[in-house]
């Protein structure tokens, strides 16, 4: 088969790089890619928004699966425009991929079909939203309705600072027309778990749990960013959340967006907080996360592709996913700067070694080739230095070790990915 992947992060290099293990797999090109994808794909110079040249592409190179992975593109209906050309590709279609795509969907749809989530209310007017504040207890939390680079939640602790909260979304437009509509939520407090699972419209198949740290520095300090490192599985996932998420959360979800004639083929990716109260939804995404790819794709047994062909063919029924019996840990290497400013372009060196080393992997987020053929940095968070172990213990330390085997100017990381698990 020929396989194209749209994306060019860390997702999508472990996406790639799992892709490439099938047997069924002959070739694998991704739009755009990045230095580290052109390892094991062909890289093409088309942007993830180019429908019109991604299909064109498709076609001329006979491809016979595309999978979509960022949010932007399965939101503005990627998956669509290849299906309207007759080719099949992996993700939610525009009417499903909306469960990402608008909070305000999201959270009528949990409240609708009776899906545990924080109470919340809908505005579309600054001056209702800020009167409503006016008696709300605080601290409370203020989410732009659409996407915002997972920038567009505000936890404010007080009165005057969710006002400004308002302010900035709704007024100043600070995420554009993402916040043309806000919705205000009740503060929840407990761990956070990312679960990602598999559905093809109607049977649902749960991956392994894992835990991303999406502030930007050391103790969950500095500003909110893509996400610093993550770690799977959590061990505060236990068997009980798992059998009462499975009850009241997946499979409900997916069969609330069949009744709402919004069949979900992809991956829906829950950002579950376990609170006093039992396990809530934070929020959904259709797609795989990032960096959470990179620490449950590397424990899977199963061959990807199949996978992927069950969730379009609706035959996931068929299929039980197998994982190994270990741990992973990814701690992501950044330019020192992220999210805000920082540089590019310095030469990443020592990537060589990852090759060699059986359980650790790098996946690259933001590299490029330069002129002279060499490797560089292209991006706030550059690589996620992965590797395994026999438990989270190991999976950790060997990370760690892993993140000196590579060099580049401005190389940032977090020193306390994994840091909870001293406390399961
Ligand atoms: P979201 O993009 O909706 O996942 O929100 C980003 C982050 O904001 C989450 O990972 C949580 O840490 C936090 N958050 C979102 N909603 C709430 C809530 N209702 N209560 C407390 N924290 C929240
Ligand atoms: N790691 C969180 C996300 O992919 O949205």
């Amino acid at each position: 088969m020929k396989i194209l992947i749209v994306g060019g992060g860390g997702r999508e290099h472990a996406i790639a790089w799992k892709v490439a293990q099938s047997a069924k797999v002959e070739k694998i090109y991704c739009a755009p890619g990045n230095a580290g994808i052109a390892q094991v794909a062909e890289c093409v110079n088309i942007g993830v928004m180019e429908f019109d040249r991604l299909v064109e592409f498709a076609r001329e190179k006979e491809i016979d699966l595309t999978v979509v992975a960022p949010d932007d593109p399965l939101a503005a209906g990627a998956v669509d425009a290849f299906e309207a050309a007759g080719l099949r590709a992996f993700g939610p279609r525009k009417n499903a991929a909306v469960l990402e795509g608008s909070k305000a969907f999201s959270k009528d749809l949990m409240k609708k079909y009776g899906i545990p989530t924080a109470a919340y209310e809908t505005f579309d007017s600054p001056e209702e939203a800020l009167a409503y504040l006016e008696t709300a207890p605080m601290p409370i939390v203020l989410k732009a309705d659409g996407l915002a680079l997972g920038k567009g939640v505000l936890i404010c602790k007080t009165l005057k600072e969710a006002k400004e909260g308002v302010q900035s979304l709704m007024l100043d437009k600070q995420f554009g027309s993402a916040g043309n509509r806000i919705v205000i939520e009740e503060f929840m407090t407990g761990r956070e778990v990312s679960v990602l699972s598999f559905v093809d419209g109607r049977n649902i198949r749960i991956m392994t749990s894992a835990q991303d740290h999406k502030r930007a520095k050391d103790g969950d300090e500095g500003l909110n960013t893509g996400g610093m490192g993550t770690f799977s599985p959590s061990p505060f996932y236990t068997k009980e959340v798992d059998e009462f998420c499975r009850k009241h959360i997946y499979q409900p979800t997916v069969d609330a967006m069949r009744t709402e004639g919004r069949e979900f083929k992809g991956v829906i990716f829950f950002g579950l907080m376990l609170t006093e109260k039992g396990p809530r939804v934070l929020e959904y995404n259709a797609r795989f996360g990032d960096p959470e790819t990179q620490v449950v794709l590397p424990r899977i047994r199963n061959d990807i592709v199949d996978v992927f062909e069950a969730c379009i063919d609706g035959t996931l029924d068929q299929i039980e996913l197998e994982f190994e019996d270990n741990a992973a840990v990814c701690v992501v290497l950044a330019s020192d700067g992220y999210p805000e400013h920082y540089e590019k372009g310095y030469p990443i060196t020592g990537l060589e070694r990852f090759a060699e080393a059986d359980g650790y992997y790098v996946f690259h987020a933001g590299s490029k080739f330069d002129a002279e053929g060499r490797i560089v940095t292209n991006g706030g968070r550059v690589l996620g230095v992965t590797a395994v172990g026999r438990d989270l213990k190991a999976a950790r330390a060997n990370a760690y070790a892993a993140t000196d085997w590579v060099e580049f100017g401005n190389k940032y990381m977090r020193h306390d990915i994994g840091k909870a698990i001293d406390e399961a």
